[in-house]
């Protein structure tokens, strides 16, 4: 079993399959993007001699994220070979809907079981705005594509920001709560250098998008958790939750189970500091040898900061969220 020094153990790893994206959405991402060229990423057969290692070591769950991961070319193989890693017990991914009409159904055979689904506005000029370039019917279709599909349980995920989408949060849920659906709502992160706006005056407290909900819907406390940072609510008579995810106001980095691995092959042990290391180095080194490989996630645990200072004031991570695997 991997564990840090903090005694935390690690079970879940976020694979960004890719840094790419077709949406680019302004608090993910500046205007001009420039992803990486193509050598740098790892193969596909790479991610997955990496993924198989992470789970002989007792990585229970994994999420492939991106970018935006339904881009990448052959991602199905990819998800056929990880889902049917022997122990393993969830295969999920966080995309942002755009590809699911076409897709939903080949990734439901292929192993995913629970998807995310980023959606952080219901009206379409305003979805244009957020992501530059999105369609909104496009998510809308993906996401009823991903219902169609059987998927487990659908998650929305919304990012909330003041002076853009602060007055959809009733909205939102409303929307997942029409279709079943759970929804989390996310305190936009200091992640990147972005052009559009300040983030200091985009950001808005859970508390404050909370308590707009409790005014609309009869929210119940529950201690339901679905393995990441969300902090649910249910919503009576219904099977809709209401999650919370407050990297800014409510620190919840002491339950802390996971570590990311970027689309380069660096492992990631938090999203708020740079500690790493550089798996694509060792993989490239030791080709056919996974003893090495699995040595050197061992000791990275041990480089696992204890928690994140995100200070929307200052960005001092200069990766963007796409480097990092949503
Ligand atoms: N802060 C908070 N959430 C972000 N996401 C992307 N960038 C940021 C940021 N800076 C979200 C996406 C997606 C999830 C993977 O992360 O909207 O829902
Ligand atoms: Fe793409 Fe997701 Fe970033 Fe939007 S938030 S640009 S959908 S990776």
């Amino acid at each position: 079993m991997l564990s840090d020094k903090f005694g935390r153990r690690i079970d879940y790893l976020r694979l960004s399959v890719t840094d790419r994206c077709n949406l680019r959405c302004t608090y993910c991402m500046s205007e001009d993007m420039n992803f990486l060229p193509r050598q740098q990423i790892l193969s596909l057969e790479e991610i997955y001699q990496v993924a198989a290692a992470f789970v002989e070591l007792g990585i229970r769950k994994i999420r492939l994220t991106g970018g935006e991961p339904l881009i990448r070319r052959d991602i199905l193989k990819l998800v056929e070979a990880v889902a049917k890693l022997p122990d393993l017990q969830e295969l999920t991914m966080t995309t942002n809907g755009t590809m699911l009409p076409e897709m939903a159904t080949s990734l439901k055979s292929a192993g995913v079981s629970r998807l995310n689904i980023s959606i952080d506005s219901l009206q379409p000029q305003r979805f244009k705005q957020l992501t530059r370039v999105g369609e909104l019917d496009q998510v809308i279709a993906g996401i009823e594509a991903a219902i169609d599909a059987g998927f487990k349980r659908v998650k929305l995920n919304a990012v909330i920001l003041d002076g853009f989408n602060q007055d959809e949060v009733v909205d939102l849920a409303q929307y997942a709560i029409s279709n079943g659906l759970d929804i989390s709502f996310i305190e936009e992160m200091p992640l990147g250098d972005i052009s559009s706006h300040q983030r200091q005056n985009t950001q808005i407290s859970s508390q404050h998008i909370k308590d707009q909900l409790i005014s609309r819907f009869n929210l119940l406390e529950s201690t339901d958790k679905t393995g990441g940072p969300s902090r649910y609510m249910r919503v009576a008579d219904s099977p809709s939750r209401i999650g919370f995810i407050s990297p800014i106001s409510d620190n919840f980095c002491a339950s802390c189970n996971r570590v990311r691995l970027t689309a380069e092959g660096r492992l990631l042990l938090c999203l708020g500091n740079e500690h790493s290391v550089d798996l694509r180095a060792i993989i490239r080194a030791y080709p056919s040898d996974t003893a090495p490989l699995k040595a050197a996630i061992i000791n990275a645990m041990q480089i696992k900061p204890e928690r994140h200072h995100f200070d929307p004031q200052r960005t001092d991570i200069v990766r963007f969220m796409n480097m990092s695997g949503g």
